[in-house]
């Protein structure tokens, strides 16, 4: 019996939490400029289903649409999406090829929409290694909304954070060897310009879906002082109340960056 009252207190109150996270609720408060997500979990999500991976992944490319729909709504400057890592290359080919083709499929479909709210896309990550029919897509969508002053899509895509600081640590050498860079003038802001976001702020909020908690060698310079919020929901079952509620826990967070 004592069970049964806790179990409906909990739910009752996760109920009523829910309830406080409404759009209106949150543009009440500050709006995190920039999220970042590691959008887990869609393998599992079709596992229970009985479903090829793929079809998870699928059903994430429509979450995407979604959150991305939300976050320009609620003012959010830019919207950061890994989408493919450089340790992704490791998984099966037909699960490669199925995630190469998603960009194409995503755009083809939603771009002029995209185009229509003003989002502005751009990809953080190495061109390098990727198909060209890939490419091709995220540089159309990249010409056709470089005149969008809205939200910032970034797909991180054949991304990898420990890949992007050698990269940058490397331009920096070659200019201090040739000479066109003094030593002196290296600091964070500068070495910040040479990672792949360059203009991009650092994410204030981080999330990750599925219950995994570790960063997968994603954004490591640039979450240094970001808030996380690991969730259990699966990426494809990420609504927008999930969003409001990452964004309500980051409201109810007081970011110091190191001071008192
Ligand atoms: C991790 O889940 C997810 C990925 C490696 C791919 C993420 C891609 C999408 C959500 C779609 C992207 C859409 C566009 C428009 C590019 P997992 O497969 O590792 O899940 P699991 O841990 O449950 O196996």
């Amino acid at each position: 019996m004592l069970n049964i009252l806790k179990n409906w207190k909990n739910q009752h109150s996760a109920a009523s939490n829910m309830e406080c996270y409404t759009k209106e609720n949150i543009l009440k408060g500050e709006i995190p400029e920039h999220i970042a997500i590691i959008m887990d979990g869609n393998g599992r999500w079709a596992k229970k289903r009985a479903m090829p991976r793929i079809a998870g992944h699928h059903e994430g490319m429509k979450v995407v649409r979604q959150t991305t729909k939300l976050a320009n709504e609620l003012g959010v400057k830019a919207l950061t999406l890994y989408a493919f890592s450089t340790e992704n290359w490791k998984r099966p080919k037909l699960e490669v090829d199925f995630l190469m083709k998603l960009p194409e499929e995503f755009l083809g479909t939603y771009l002029p929409e995209l185009v229509e709210e003003n989002v502005r896309v751009r990809m953080t990550g190495d061109r390098e290694g990727l198909p060209p029919h890939t490419i091709r897509a995220v540089e159309k969508a990249i010409r056709d909304t470089e005149n969008n002053d809205g939200l910032i899509l970034n797909f991180a895509l054949n991304y990898g954070g420990r890949a992007e600081i050698v990269r940058a640590a490397k331009k920096i050498a070659e200019e201090a060897k040739k000479g066109t860079l003094n030593t002196e003038e290296i600091d964070e802001k500068l070495f910040s310009d040479y990672l792949m976001t360059e203009t991009l702020q650092d994410p204030d909020l981080l999330i990750r879906t599925s219950g995994e908690i570790r960063l997968s060698n994603f954004m490591l310079w640039q979450l240094a002082y970001s808030e996380f919020l690991f969730t259990d929901v699966l990426w494809p079952d990420f609504k927008d109340v999930h969003l409001l509620q990452a964004i309500g826990e980051y409201q109810r967070r007081g970011r110091r960056f190191g001071g008192i």
